[in-house]
């Protein structure tokens, strides 16, 4: 058993957050995480509303939250709305100011979750009142932005205690076994948020053969790039790019994006044809570095079992052959 401030603050068992992954994680993984002892995520991203709603109804009584990523919210923050009415144990906000929601989210009861990439970003979530910070280093999975999880953990950790000491603070960015559990807390945080792990899970909605690619994979394989973006239309600011895994489209268009803006009407057709039907050499496996860890796909309470049981090992000083003490 781990108990940090993150596990007494939420009532959880184990200090791991599942991230609210834009299609991958409905309510299936969400559900499957807060039983076993985490806390679950739908990953409403893009503000599906229908298909929120549907994978809401999975969930049964487990408590979940839902994640949103923010500037869509700009557009149309009915998704966020709509979600407040169903009682969420926590709202994650993400890639953009998280301000103007604040208010309705307190007011629901519901805790606030902050994802941040800069330490500036992080002060200005625990300004506007973000209950917990997640510092999400460059070596995750989907969206982010350049900043190491190794530094930006512990500088962000020395500001919270500076500042507003109560805010809980969770790392995020190649956290995939009880290595990197181990190490995030070592290094000032009160939990993880993991997102390729689980994306690797039984209960996560990914296509078979993302699945194998992922499994077969280095991270030497991946890269940040725009590209998803870009035959996606969808309107990104240019300081985020999205870590997936390298393929042939992306070696047709990551040095010419200027070129695929052009052309993305003519692609886009195919590259949404080849997520439905998992061709892995168009449409872009989204995971992160820590895909290199990950050789099997297997349920969601099995990932955070292992990981704990190595991590709870590493702290009580079993792995002890790499750390001589005199
Ligand atoms: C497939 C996938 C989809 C993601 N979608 C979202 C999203 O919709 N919203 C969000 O805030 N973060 C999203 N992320 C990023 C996660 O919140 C998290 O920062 C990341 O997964 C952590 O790094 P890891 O993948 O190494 O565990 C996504 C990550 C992955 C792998």
């Amino acid at each position: 058993m781990l108990t940090t401030r993150l596990t007494e603050r939420l009532g959880i068992t184990h200090p791991i957050i599942q991230a609210p992954m834009a299609n991958a994680a409905g309510g299936g993984l969400a559900a499957a995480v807060s039983r076993a002892g985490g806390l679950g995520f739908i990953g409403g991203g893009y503000g599906d509303r229908e298909w929120i709603a549907n994978e809401f109804l999975k969930v049964g009584n487990q408590p979940v939250g839902c994640g949103f990523i923010t500037w869509t919210l700009e557009q149309d923050s009915r998704p966020l709305d709509e979600t407040l009415e169903r009682n969420p144990a926590a709202i994650f906000l993400s890639f953009g100011d998280p301000e103007p929601y604040v208010q309705r989210i307190k007011k629901s009861g519901a805790l606030l979750i902050c994802q941040v990439q800069t330490v500036k970003d992080a002060r200005h979530a625990i300004d506007v009142g973000a209950d917990v910070i997640v510092a999400q280093g460059a070596e995750a999975g989907g969206h982010g932005e350049s900043r190491a999880t190794m530094t930006l953990v512990p500088e962000v950790a020395d500001m919270i205690a500076k500042v507003k000491e109560e805010t809980l603070l969770v790392a995020a960015g190649g956290i995939g076994d009880g290595r990197g559990l181990a190490a995030s807390l070592m290094l000032g945080a009160d939990g993880v948020l993991v997102g390729t792990r689980f994306w690797a899970s039984s209960e996560a909605q990914v296509h078979a053969n993302m699945h194998r690619a992922a499994i077969a994979a280095s991270g030497d394989d991946t890269l940040r790039t725009n590209v998803l973006d870009v035959v996606r239309n969808l309107d990104w600011a240019e300081r985020y790019t999205a870590r997936a895994l390298k393929n042939m489209f992306s070696d047709k268009w990551h040095q010419n994006t200027d070129e695929l803006k052009v052309a993305a009407p003519q692609v886009a057709e195919g590259w949404a044809a080849a997520w439905g039907t998992g061709d892995t050499e168009i449409a872009n496996t989204i995971v992160g570095e820590v895909t290199g860890l990950i050789s099997d796909i297997k349920p969601a309470a099995e990932i955070i079992e292992t990981m704990v049981a190595e991590a709870s090992d590493i702290i009580s000083n079993k792995f002890r052959q790499n750390v001589k003490q005199k």
